[in-house]
């Protein structure tokens, strides 16, 4: 999840709309919405907003959700009845505090982990569910389907623990479609909706198209290629193609795989309970037996194409889009929402919304800057390890420093055909020191903990140090093109990625952080810049925690 990434941030990205070739299932809604509430928009009061300290397009600011339900004809003391729509929402670690701005929607969060400063507000109609970390979020949904297959509500939603990341108007979003779902009159004036009254309706306004005769499987197709050794490329289509079909396949409980499927991007779905019952429980219960499969998220990938097929509809495309093939990467095909569906509410942006829970280290450096952040910023960063210089020291912040590692969950040499050994061991994003040089953590060293820095000015730069057992500071420094810790202060400037990620430069080597180019062991260097491709270069600064 987007934690190292929601399914598919990293990676997270017209006009063939044509008549869907779709069942006429339709909504069975019965008169359950009696809705009461003041006919005029009240003025903005400040009870009825909520505000999420976020981060789009380079830079932080505020955006306040009005609880009030569309332009404020429904009350925020409204609630659905629990047997008309509920929320599922998959958490691992994310900030829920939007679920606050959701009062009428009856919410269950499966939380695997994150601060609880950060869960939403205690309600009659929010059920928060404890769970041990494992799984994505395909898991969770599997999981939820098959435990209330009997109990479920006409509508049911699912979303990962933060929907807006592909979604940055995910909350008129989210309203419009329960809305054409429940309301089927309503439907002719909404926008941005146009798969709901068929009962289906994804939250997110991009979407890929995967073909798997073509090889052509998005992120799948990437996975494999970065396991591959070079020159083999082929050969990892190949594996990616035969892996993906033999998934899908079992998925669907043996019956054949669509050859081409649509994904909605991040895998959240509005659906009536009868489309989710085209599929007997019985397949969910094995696809949810399956486990996650190859690098712990390719179940995951097939699936967020397969729901369309899950819930009734193996022939499901989005409407209202504009097609792209140019940007389609290792898809086949990709489209966008053309009306604004999921688009920001307030720039008309589409590009990933962060919450600024994940983006501290930049938010505070825009802050430094004299950049504005927002208001909110000034009480979320109480939160974190950041030190405002003082008489005991200059300001100074704590942080792990990680690798982008562009849709894969883990880091895989590629090793040379001869070297099967290394084949099967993988590396994880988090930096460790081994003899004094950095790497990524083996998956066979769990016992090594991840760095932990002390990030400082230094002339136009920052410092990286942190104690040694010994108490003696060291240094993130270069020395004959490894990264090392080293007695001597370094100076490293930041050269700006987008949302807060960096390319760290060593102010007097010149050279970049760089990870190889896969052909070696998971190790730190300090490269020439010239001839490094992002993926090798691409770093975040994940602040600690108080
Ligand atoms: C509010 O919604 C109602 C019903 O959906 C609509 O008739 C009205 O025009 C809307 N008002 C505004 C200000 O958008
Ligand atoms: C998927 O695998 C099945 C069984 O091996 C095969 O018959 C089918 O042609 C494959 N489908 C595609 C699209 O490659
Ligand atoms: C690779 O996998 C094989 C079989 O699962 C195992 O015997 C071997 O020890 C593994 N190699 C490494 C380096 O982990
Ligand atoms: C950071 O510096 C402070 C003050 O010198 C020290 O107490 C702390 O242990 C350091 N943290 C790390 C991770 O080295």
């Amino acid at each position: 999840m987007i934690r190292a990434l929601a399914a598919c941030a990293a990676l997270t990205l017209t006009s063939a709309s044509g008549t869907q070739a779709c069942d006429n299932q339709q909504v069975h809604s019965k008169s359950l919405l009696q809705v009461h509430g003041p006919t005029d928009p009240a003025p903005r009061n400040h009870d009825d907003l909520v505000g999420l300290c976020v981060v789009q397009d380079d830079s932080c600011f505020d955006l306040q959700l009005d609880k009030r339900w569309h332009n404020a004809s429904w009350s925020k003391d409204y609630e659905f009845p629990p047997d008309a729509v509920q929320l599922v929402v998959a958490r691992h670690g994310e900030d829920l505090r939007w679920l606050d701005a959701l009062p009428q929607l009856p919410a269950v969060v499966y939380n695997r982990g994150g601060a609880d400063s950060l869960l939403p507000s205690p309600r009659e109609n929010l059920r928060i569910v404890s769970e041990e970390n494992h799984g994505r979020e395909d898991e969770v949904f599997l999981h939820h389907i098959v435990e209330n297959y009997d109990a479920l509500p006409q509508v049911t939603v699912f979303l990962q623990g933060w929907p807006f990341g592909h979604c940055p108007g995910f909350l008129k979003a989210v309203r419009n479609t329960i809305s054409a779902m429940l309301l089927p009159g309503q439907v002719a004036e909404l926008q941005g909706a146009a798969d709901a009254s068929q009962g289906l309706a994804p939250l997110t306004g991009t979407f890929w198209q995967y073909n798997i005769n073509a090889g052509r499987l998005g992120l799948a197709s990437s996975l494999a290629s970065k396991h591959f050794p070079l020159g083999r490329e082929r050969e990892a289509l190949n594996y990616a193609r035969v892996l993906y079909n033999e998934t899908c396949t079992k998925i669907l409980g043996g019956a054949a795989c669509p050859g081409v499927e649509w994904t909605a991007e991040g895998a959240q779905w509005a659906v009536t309970r009868d489309r989710i019952w085209s599929t007997e429980r019985s397949i969910y219960m094995d696809a949810l037996s399956l486990g996650e499969g190859w690098e712990g998220k390719f179940r995951g990938l097939v699936l967020e194409a397969l729901w369309p097929v899950m819930f009734g509809s193996a022939q499901w495309k989005p409407t209202k889009v504009d097609m792209i093939p140019s940007q389609a990467g290792q898809a086949f095909n990709r489209a966008r929402s053309n009306d604004g569906f999921c688009a920001s509410e307030t720039s008309g942006s589409r590009k990933l919304l962060f919450s600024c829970q994940d983006r501290v280290e930049f938010c505070e450096r825009q802050r430094k800057s004299g950049a504005s952040t927002g208001k909110l910023f000034e009480s979320e960063r109480l939160g974190f390890k950041i030190h405002d210089a003082s008489d005991f020291g200059p300001w100074r912040l704590e942080a792990k420093l990680q690798p982008i590692l562009w849709g894969s969950a883990t880091w895989w040499p590629r090793a040379s055909p001869e070297a099967q050994s290394m084949r099967n061991v993988s590396f994880d994003p988090d930096i460790v020191e081994l003899d004094g040089l950095l790497g990524l953590r083996r998956s066979d060293r769990t016992d090594l903990a991840a760095v932990q820095w002390n990030i400082t000015e230094s002339g136009s730069g920052y410092a990286f140090s942190r104690l040694d057992f010994r108490g003696q500071q060291q240094f993130l420094g270069c020395q004959e093109g490894l990264a090392r810790l080293l007695p001597e202060p370094s100076s490293w400037q930041f050269i700006k990625l987008l949302d807060g990620w960096i390319q760290m430069r060593h102010t007097q080597a010149g050279r970049v952080l760089s990870m190889d180019d896969r052909s070696s062991e998971g190790r730190l260097y300090c490269r020439e810049a010239a001839g490094l491709d992002s993926s090798q270069a691409a770093f975040v600064l994940q602040t600690l925690r108080k």
